[in-house]
């Protein structure tokens, strides 16, 4: 069978195809738009300097703790600053592969218990404070780091 270039069934095809095309732009579109309108949360805590601040703030504080200081007297602090900003980068989805020992490994033989953990967890809400962080990253990453306790007391 031949067909005109106007026959109807021509004319469909057409317009099909105009409206894949249409559609194919739109979530093109709108991905762009929902990717650029929600920044990650590690732009959400500030980027690199936003996690030294953080991580800065947190070691100044179990410095002058006298519950859990006692855990890092021995840890190198260079080593235990960069590894633990990677970490928190990596873990907030920024731009760094973190190059430590795994949570299990690192923690286990420290005798850390339930209460340690919590209080090393209020030591980090301080810092994210006196950093600048929005309550609701902060909240995020605590969600995010929760699930590792399994991995770091009563081991
Ligand atoms: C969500 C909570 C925690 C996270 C994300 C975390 C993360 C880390 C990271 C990334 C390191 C460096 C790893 C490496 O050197 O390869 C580290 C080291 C260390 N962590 Fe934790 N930690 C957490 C909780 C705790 C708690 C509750 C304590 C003790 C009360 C603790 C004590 C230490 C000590 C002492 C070191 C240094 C070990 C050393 O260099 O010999 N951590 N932690």
């Amino acid at each position: 069978m031949i067909f005109s270039p106007n026959s109807p069934l021509q004319l469909d095809a057409r317009f099909v195809c105009q409206f894949f095309l249409a559609l194919l732009l739109t979530l093109s579109l709108s991905a762009c738009v929902s990717s650029a309108s929600k920044p990650s949360l590690y732009q959400q805590l500030g980027g690199e300097q936003g996690l030294d601040r953080i991580v800065e703030e947190l070691i100044q504080n179990i410095g002058n703790d006298k519950k859990v200081f006692h855990f890092f007297a021995d840890a190198k602090l260079s080593r235990f600053r960069t590894l633990l900003t990677e970490h928190l980068c990596e873990v907030s989805d920024g731009p760094c592969k973190y190059s430590g020992d795994s949570m299990e490994d690192i923690h286990t033989g420290m005798h850390i218990d339930e209460a340690d953990f919590n209080h090393i967890v209020e030591l980090l809400i301080d810092a994210m404070n006196k950093a600048d962080a929005p309550v609701t990253a902060q909240n995020k990453l605590l969600a995010r780091l929760a699930p590792m306790r399994k991995d770091i007391y009563r081991r």
